[in-house]
C-alpha cells in the first residue's frame, strides 16, 4: 500500500523542496505556487510508485496506462487536479481514487477502451467538481455511481455510446454543466432530467433524439444554454420549454420540425438566440414569437418556408439579425413588408425567391412590387397571362426574371428620373391603371408607366431579343 509516511505529517511540516525531491523518474515537477507534476507524453505503461505528497496537480496525459489499481495514486491530500487524458485505460478498480480526498478535477477523456465503470469507481472523491469522461466508449454508467459526488458541477460525457441520458445525474442539484453531445441518445423521458435545478448548460446535440416527453425539462429552471440541434425531432410537446425563463440560447437546428407551435416559446422571455435552421419548417403559427421580447438573433435558414406573415414576425420587429436564406420564398405581396424591413434595417440579406415565376431566381431585395391605387400587385400578375400562354415554361422563367431585372435596373436608370414614384420602388401609387393591355389610356400621362407596359409588350413580341435597345429607343421616343 502506497501511503508515504511524509504525507501523513501536517502540511506545514513539509518543506517546499519536497515536491522536486520526490519527483518520479520520468516526470518533471515544478513548485511555483503549488506542486505540479508533469508526466505527460512519457510512454508510461504503469503509474510511478510514488508522487510527491504535496502534489496539487498531476498530468499523465498521452501515456499508455491501461489499468488503475485500488488507491492507484496513494494518499495525496493536496491533489486538486488529475489528468489521464489520451491513455489506454480499460479497467479502473473500484476505489482507485481513494486517498484523493480533495480532488476537484478528474480528466479521463479519450480512453477508447473504457466501456464500463463500476458503481464504486469514484469512491472517496467527495470534493469532485469537474469530471471529464468524453470520447471514451461508455454505453452506460451505474445509476448510483455519483452517490458521493455531491459537489459535482460539470460532467463531460460527449462522444460516448449512451443510448439514454444516464440515470446517475438525476437529482444532482449542484450540476451546472452537462455535455452529452455526440452520443446515441434516442429519447428524453419525463424523468431523465429531474432535480437539475442548478443546470445552466445542457448539450444534447448530435444524438438520435426523436421523442421528448411532456415536461421533460420542467426542472431546468436556471437553464441558459440548451443544445438540441442535429437530432431527429419532428415534433415537440406543446409546452416543451415551459418555465425555462432564464434560457438565453436555444438550438433546435438540424431536426425535422415542420411546424413551429405558438405554445413552445411562450415562457422564453430572456431568449436572445433561437436556432430553427435546417429543419423542414413550412409553417410558423401566429404568436409563436410573441413573448420573445429579448430575441436578438433568429435563424430560420434552410427550411421549407414560403412566407413569413408580418403578424408572425411583428413581435420581434426589433430583432438584430434574421437568417432566411435557403428557403423557397414566395415573393408576392405577402413579403412586401419584409423587403421594406430589409431596406430600413439592412440586417437581412439573401432572401431568394422561388416563386412566383416572374421573380423566381431573384432576391427579394430585387423584386419590384407594383402598386395600383396604393395596393400591392403580386408579381405573378404582371405576367400578362393571355399573351404568355405559348411560351415554354423554362423560357418563361428566365424571361420573367429578365422582366423583373429590367424593371429594377433599366427602368430606374433610363426612365426612373421621370417620376418620383418609380424611385420609391413602386410603379404607381395613385393612378388608376388597367394591367391587361396597353389600353390604360389615363396612365399614359405617366411616361414611365407607359414605358413599362411597352417594354413588356415588346419583350413578348420579340422574345427578348435586343431588349436593351428597344427599351432605350422607346423610352427616348416617349420622353421627347
Ligand atoms: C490498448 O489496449 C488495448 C486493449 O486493452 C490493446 O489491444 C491495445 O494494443 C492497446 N494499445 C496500446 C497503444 O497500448
Ligand atoms: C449540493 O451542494 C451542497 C453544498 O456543497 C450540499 O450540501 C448538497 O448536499 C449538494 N446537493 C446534492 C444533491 O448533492
Ligand atoms: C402543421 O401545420 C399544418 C397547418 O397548420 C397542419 O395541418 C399539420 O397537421 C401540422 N403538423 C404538425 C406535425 O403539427
Ligand atoms: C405570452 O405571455 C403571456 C403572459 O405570460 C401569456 O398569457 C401568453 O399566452 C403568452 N403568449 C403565447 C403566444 O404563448
Ligand atoms: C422540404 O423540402 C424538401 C426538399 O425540397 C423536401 O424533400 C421535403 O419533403 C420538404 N418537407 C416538407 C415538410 O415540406
Ligand atoms: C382606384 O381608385 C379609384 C378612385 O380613387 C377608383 O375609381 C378605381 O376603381 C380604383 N381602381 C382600382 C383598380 O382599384
Ligand atoms: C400568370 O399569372 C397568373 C396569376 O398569378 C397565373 O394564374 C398564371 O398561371 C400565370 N401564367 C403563367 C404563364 O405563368
Ligand atoms: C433624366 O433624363 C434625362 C433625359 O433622358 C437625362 O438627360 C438626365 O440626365 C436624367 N437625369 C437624371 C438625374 O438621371
Ligand atoms: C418618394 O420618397 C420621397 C422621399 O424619399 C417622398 O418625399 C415622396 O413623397 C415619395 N413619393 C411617393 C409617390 O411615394
Amino acid at each position: 500500500v502506497k501511503v508515504s509516511v511524509l504525507c501523513l505529517l501536517p502540511q506545514a511540516v513539509l518543506s517546499r523542496w519536497a515536491c522536486v525531491r520526490a519527483c518520479p523518474a520520468s516526470c518533471s515537477c515544478t513548485q511555483e505556487r503549488s506542486c505540479s507534476v508533469l508526466c505527460d507524453r512519457s510512454s508510461m505503461a504503469e503509474l510511478p510508485k510514488e508522487f510527491p505528497c504535496e502534489a496539487s496537480a498531476i498530468n499523465l496525459d498521452k501515456n499508455r496506462l491501461k489499468f488503475l489499481s485500488e488507491r492507484a495514486f496513494g494518499t495525496l491530500p493536496s491533489l486538486k487536479s488529475l489528468s489521464l487524458d489520451h491513455n489506454n485505460i480499460s479497467f479502473i478498480t473500484p476505489g482507485a481514487f481513494k486517498g484523493l480526498s480533495n480532488l476537484v478535477e478528474l480528466k479521463m477523456a479519450h480512453n477508447e477502451y473504457i466501456s464500463y465503470l463500476h458503481t464504486r469507481t469514484f469512491t472517496g472523491l467527495k470534493k469532485l467538481v469537474r469530471l471529464d469522461l468524453s470520447d471514451c466508449n461508455l454505453f452506460s454508467i451505474p445509476d448510483r455511481i455519483f452517490i458521493e459526488q455531491i459537489a459535482l458541477k460539470e460532467l463531460l460525457c460527449f462522444q460516448n455510446n449512451f443510448r439514454r441520458i444516464p440515470g446517475a445525474i438525476r437529482g444532482m442539484e449542484n450540476l451546472t454543466h452537462i455535455y452529452l453531445e455526440r452520443n446515441k441518445i434516442e429519447a428524453v423521458a419525463y424523468n431523465s432530467l429531474l432535480g437539475l435545478g442548478s443546470l445552466k448548460y445542457l448539450n444534447l446535440q448530435e444524438n438520435r433524439i426523436n421523442v421528448i416527453h411532456d415536461q421533460a425539462f420542467q426542472d431546468l429552471v436556471r437553464l441558459e444554454n440548451f443544445y438540441l440541434n442535429d437530432n431527429l425531432l419532428s415534433e415537440l410537446p406543446r409546452l416543451a420549454f415551459k418555465g425555462l425563463t432564464r434560457l438565453k440560447m436555444l438550438n433546435l437546428g438540424g431536426n425535422q420540425l415542420t411546424n413551429v407551435s405558438r405554445t413552445w416559446f411562450s415562457d422564453l422571455v430572456e431568449l436572445e438566440i433561437l436556432y430553427l435552421d435546417r429543419n423542414q419548417l413550412v409553417n410558423i403559427e401566429e404568436g409563436a414569437f410573441e413573448n420573445l421580447t429579448s430575441l436578438i438573433t433568429l435563424h430560420l435558414n434552410s427550411n421549407n418556408l414560403t412566407t413569413l406573415p408580418f403578424p408572425v414576425f411583428q413581435p420581434i420587429y426589433f430583432l438584430g439579425r434574421l437568417f432566411l436564406f435557403k428557403n423557397p420564398w414566395e415573393c408576392d405581396c405577402g413579403l412586401e413588408w419584409l423587403k421594406d424591413w430589409m431596406e430600413s434595417y439592412k440586417l437581412v440579406r439573401d432572401v431568394p425567391c422561388a416563386s412566383p415565376s416572374s421573380v423566381a431566381g431573384l432576391d427579394l431585395s430585387e423584386v419590384v412590387f407594383a402598386k395600383v391605387n396604393g395596393t400591392c400587385i403580386d408579381p405573378a400578375e404582371l405576367n400578362l397571362t393571355t399573351a404568355s400562354s405559348d411560351i415554354a415554361s423554362t423560357t418563361e422563367n428566365r424571361f420573367n426574371s429578365l422582366i423583373s431585372k429590367l424593371l429594377q435596373q433599366e427602368l430606374r436608370e433610363e426612365i426612373g428620373n421621370g417620376t418620383e414614384s418609380l424611385r420609391n420602388g413602386t410603379l404607381l401609387d395613385s393612378e388608376e391603371v388597367e394591367l391587361s393591355g396597353v389600353r390604360g389610356q389615363r396612365a399614359l400621362a405617366d411616361q414611365s408607366f407607359f414605358c413599362f407596359l411597352v417594354l413588356i409588350w415588346d419583350i413578348f413580341l420579340l422574345k427578348y431579343q435586343y431588349v436593351k435597345l428597344i427599351v432605350s429607343v422607346i423610352c427616348k421616343e416617349q420622353q421627347q
